[in-house]
């Protein structure tokens, strides 16, 4: 037996489970085995073994059991939710992060790219003036946004809300519209501010926020005494992809002294669209501002990156205090190693302490690609979006929810004669059939009540034929759903 991990044999590693990694790349999206009798089930899920299987045969197991069920975002007809399967370059990067970058820090070269990726990745946002920190997900690079802003809020009544707790305090609130990504709310009850505190506003048809009811609730609440923390405005909500009016949204939380957060963890790199670019202005305007690497740039799942205007605000809120084994430890500028700097200090403005580099993969996702290949990636999803409402728009059985502003088009199936529960069931059925039966895996969700095909072009392995042909599919199946409702 050889042991690959004692023998550093990486490349016989590799030899085992490269082939059905690419084997798995050329899949189409749907086709697995599953549920409860599922082959696969039985062989992995079993007590944890006294002895170890050994290297080859882990190894083996990886790539003829695992691998060949597993899941297959990266097929071109993955089109669900907001996530894709990875590119192959930053996919390697993560492997090479695993082994070459195994912490963020320290004065090597892949300490240093955990600066150089979150700079690149404000330099292709288009973001002035800000510094960031990349984190785990959108939803932790959010909650960092939200410490910040109820950082400053109640530091400006003379408190420390991260040192000292929020009793005691008056309510903070924070502002947003219905179609805000729930991770708020649950950013809202780690602060300790409760997910009540968010104030969830109305959204016009094209799902944008009412920004005269954002008013009327800061208004109504500074009157009751509750403090304005935030004000967010969404460059592409998770629905729909609709873009707020960030330029009022920005007006607001500058009257009302409020600290304005642009969620953008899906929608930001939109910005890189001539056609969008100036929906996204008052960005400029933003205190902090989240995207997500792990969508629109397809890089593996697991990293998200908050960008404040200055990261000590960040600091305060999240520092858990010097600690001699790290602060203490680092006590000198002068650099006889790489290990006597650790570098700056993200561990203080987010959550985690060990972390690997996560700047390697998105430097090597923007290295690979740069801005233009970005940009045109960026563009081509849109293109999908509008492409499909297009298709949609012309044929009769088919019924666009909304315009597509960045590349979701929610989109359903009709048929004569069916009420609205029963449009709702069918479309429901529908989705599942396409899932089941067809290349196409879209999501679903609720458009001003109607159930919705949603599909989200991020994926760099859809193709322009691949939007034509999700219309044949759909409507196949719809057709074929009605005929046997008869
Ligand atoms: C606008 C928005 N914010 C936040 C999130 C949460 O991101 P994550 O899934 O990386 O936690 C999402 C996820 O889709 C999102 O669309």
């Amino acid at each position: 037996m050889t042991d690959a991990a004692r023998t550093g044999d990486l490349e016989a590693a590799l030899r085992v489970v490269v082939p059905a990694l690419d084997t798995h790349l050329q899949s189409p999206a749907t086709g697995t085995h599953f549920g409860p009798d599922a082959p696969w089930r039985a062989l992995l899920d079993t007590p944890v073994p006294q002895q170890g299987a050994g290297d080859m045969a882990t190894l083996r197991a990886l790539a003829e059991t695992v691998v060949p069920d597993a899941q297959r975002m990266t097929g071109p007809g993955f089109l669900g939710w907001i996530t894709t399967g990875s590119t192959v370059v930053p996919a390697v990067a993560r492997l090479v992060a695993s082994l070459a970058g195994t912490q963020r820090y320290l004065g090597h070269s892949t300490g240093l790219l955990e600066s150089v990726a979150l700079r690149w990745l404000a330099e292709a946002c288009l973001l002035t003036g800000m510094d960031g920190v990349f984190s785990s997900s959108g939803s932790v690079a959010n909650l960092l946004a939200m410490g910040a802003a109820r950082q400053q809020a109640f530091e400006k009544l003379g408190h420390d809300p991260a040192r000292s707790g929020m009793r005691d305090l008056p309510p903070g609130r924070i502002y947003a519209s219905t179609e805000v990504h729930h991770c708020i709310l649950k950013a809202a009850g780690v602060l300790g501010m409760g997910r009540d505190a968010v104030t969830l506003l109305p959204v016009d048809e094209g799902q944008r926020v009412d920004v005269a009811a954002v008013r009327a609730a800061l208004e109504a609440d500074t009157r009751d005494g509750a403090i304005p923390v935030a004000v967010i405005g969404i460059a592409g909500t998770t629905n729909t992809g609709a873009i707020d009016d960030l330029a009022a949204l920005a007006d607001l939380a500058d009257e009302f002294g409020a600290w304005f957060h642009v969620d953008g963890a899906y929608g930001l790199f939109g910005r890189l669209d001539p056609r969008l670019v100036e929906r996204y202005d008052a960005v400029d305007r933003a205190d902090s501002v989240v995207v997500d690497a792990h969508k629109w740039l397809c890089v593996p799942t697991g990293i998200g990156a908050t960008f404040v205007r200055d990261r000590d605000i960040l600091g305060r809120a999240f520092t858990g205090e010097p600690s001699d084994y790290i602060e203490g430890a680092f006590e000198t500028d002068v650099q006889t190693s790489p290990w006597d700097s650790m570098g700056p200090p993200f561990h203080d403005w987010t959550l985690d302490l060990s972390a690997p580099s996560r700047g390697l993969v998105v430097w090597s996702a923007l290295h690979e690609i740069g801005v233009d290949g970005l940009r045109a990636r960026v563009v081509r999803d849109i293109d999908y979006a509008r492409t499909l409402a297009d298709l949609v728009r012309a044929e009769p059985s088919l019924e666009l929810l909304g315009e597509p502003e960045l590349s979701i088009c929610c989109f359903r199936y009709r048929a004569p004669g069916l009420d609205e529960e029963q449009l709702d069931d069918l479309n429901h059925q529908l989705v599942r059939r396409l899932h089941a039966t067809s290349p196409y895996v879209p999501s679903a969700t609720r458009v001003n009540g109607h159930f919705a095909i949603r599909p989200c072009f991020i994926n760099p392995r859809t193709e322009q034929t691949d939007v034509a042909e999700l219309v044949r599919w759909v409507c196949e199946i719809g057709d074929d759903l009605v005929a046997v409702r008869g």
